[in-house]
């Protein structure tokens, strides 16, 4: 492979409420994540662990960061929380201590080299705030939210550059963890649907001009989870089903963001499902105020998707999609497939359909570590991103699709999206299990070191 550029972003990236613990410490208030109640993952054990120390990233940041520095990190994402920094989340109240936390840690990254990439509510909305009002169900949570960013893009402009706004912002629909949300009674999955969507994405347009007045200077990016979806096979109504899927699950939040208005398939969509509300003017201009400002998009990917007809649109969007279960790829041991070639897929349809610098914030694998003698040897993790690398290389050198950097999901060990702690993500390994927190101690994987070597030779030894 040859050379990546020279000031491409290699790092990884963190969730801060998966990782901190000192769950009330100094101020914090309890969000959406510290209270979920977690379903297991479909075929496994409810295994879900309490969120009081996670990693202890909370005391130990300062040893993580030095061995993000030893890995030879050029940029590291992490999450302010929106609990840590306004506990209340309605009355404007700023934690100090919060602040001052994130503070020393943007600090510490500065000084280490690493290059802060900042995003903003991910899993941690003050639980208050889904018990009030029904998080971003409720218009006047938009307002928080835009009330929080602007004091944290005040307090870290000219230090921080890279800024993240929701993390996975097309999963918000999905409710409670990602939108504090829930869909009241009587009220249909479409029009749900749609309220969610116009209060986030709303969100997330306030968050930019919020940066951009605190920093002209700024690179903001929108965030999704995104997979392409491939038809089943080449059948008409399944080219339809995963056509669909695409647009209304993967490019929705993008096309909003960069255009500041709903598409025509997403309003007709709508209108069939009888949701006729109108966009008020004075939002549509918010959003496309804030089209005009969006630098780059941002993108997790972990796999690839499928779809299968017959299926109705209405279905495809808001009820039981048209999932496929595609059976040329191997998948983990949570059933997630693992698909190199999907993510050069998909770094050329965004490009082809957006024009944007592109953002790769989150890539990995969830595997159960095992220590052994002192030491993991977690090949499969390698191999994953070795893939994964060569995908993007590809992508940069022979279809020219520009992208700024690659962040590895994660750093360093910390609790699953469902709180699970077998589900190692880092190339450092975090010294506990679901009951037992040991010593938490930090111990490099065999990724670690290949990790290393990857990025002090521009990626060009895999
Ligand atoms: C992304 C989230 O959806 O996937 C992360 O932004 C999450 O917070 C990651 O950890 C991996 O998913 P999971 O469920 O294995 O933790």
């Amino acid at each position: 492979m040859k050379p990546f550029p020279k000031n491409f972003l290699w790092g990884a990236a963190t969730s801060n409420v998966q990782a901190e613990g000192g769950y009330l410490e100094d101020g914090k208030s309890l969000n959406v994540y510290d209270t979920l109640e977690v379903q297991p993952e479909i075929g496994t054990e409810p295994v879900a662990s309490d969120t009081s120390v996670a990693s202890d990233h909370y005391h130990r940041y300062k040893e993580d960061i030095a061995l993000m520095k030893e890995m030879g990190f050029k940029a590291n994402r992490f999450s302010i929380v929106w609990s840590r920094t306004h506990p209340g989340g309605d009355d404007g109240v700023v934690n100090e201590k919060g602040m001052a936390y994130y503070e020393d840690m943007i600090d510490t990254m500065k000084a280490a080299g690493i290059e802060p990439v900042v995003s903003l509510v991910h899993f941690d909305m003050p639980d208050s705030l889904y018990r009030k009002y029904n998080g971003f169900y409720d218009r006047r949570v938009v307002d928080f939210y835009a009330d929080h960013v602007a004091d944290i893009a005040k307090r870290f402009a000219g230090k921080v550059k890279y800024w993240i706004t929701y993390n996975e912002i097309n999963l918000a629909t999905w409710g409670h963890l990602v939108a504090g949300a829930d869909r009241p009674e009587g009220v249909s999955e479409a029009a749900f649907h749609e309220r969610i969507t116009h209060h986030t994405l709303l969100a997330h347009a306030k968050a930019v001009l919020a940066i951009r007045a605190a920093d002209p200077e700024a690179k903001i990016g929108g965030m999704e989870a995104y997979s392409p979806i491939y038809p089943a096979t080449c059948a008409p109504e399944d080219i339809f089903a995963a056509d669909f899927t695409q647009k209304v699950k993967q490019y929705l939040c993008y096309d909003i963001m960069t255009t500041g208005d709903y598409p025509a398939y997403y309003k007709t969509l709508l209108k069939e499902e009888g949701v006729t509300s109108e966009l008020p003017a004075e939002d549509i201009e918010v959003m496309k105020e804030a089209a005009k400002e969006l630098d780059y998009l941002a993108l997790s990917y972990y796999s690839s998707g499928a779809a299968k007809g017959p299926a109705t649109k209405a279905d495809i969007a808001f009820r039981k999609g048209a999932g496929f279960a595609n059976p040329y790829l191997q998948a983990n041991e949570w059933g997630w497939k693992i698909d190199p070639q999907g993510l050069r897929v998909a770094l050329n349809q965004l490009t082809d359909r957006y024009h944007k610098p592109l953002f790769i914030v989150e890539n990995g694998i969830g595997l159960d570590d095992q220590l052994v003698d002192g030491k993991i040897i977690d090949d499969a993790r390698i191999a994953y991103h070795k893939a994964h690398i060569e995908a993007m290389g590809q992508a940069i050198q022979e279809d020219g699709v520009d992208l700024m950097g690659y962040l590895a999901w994660s750093p360093f060990d910390f609790l699953s999206s469902h709180k699970e702690v077998r589900k190692r993500y880092g190339f450092v390994y975090v010294n506990r299990t679901k009951d037992d927190l040991k010593d938490l101690a930090r111990i490099p994987k065999k990724s670690f070191y290949w990790y290393k070597n990857v990025i002090e030779s521009d990626g060009t030894k895999l």
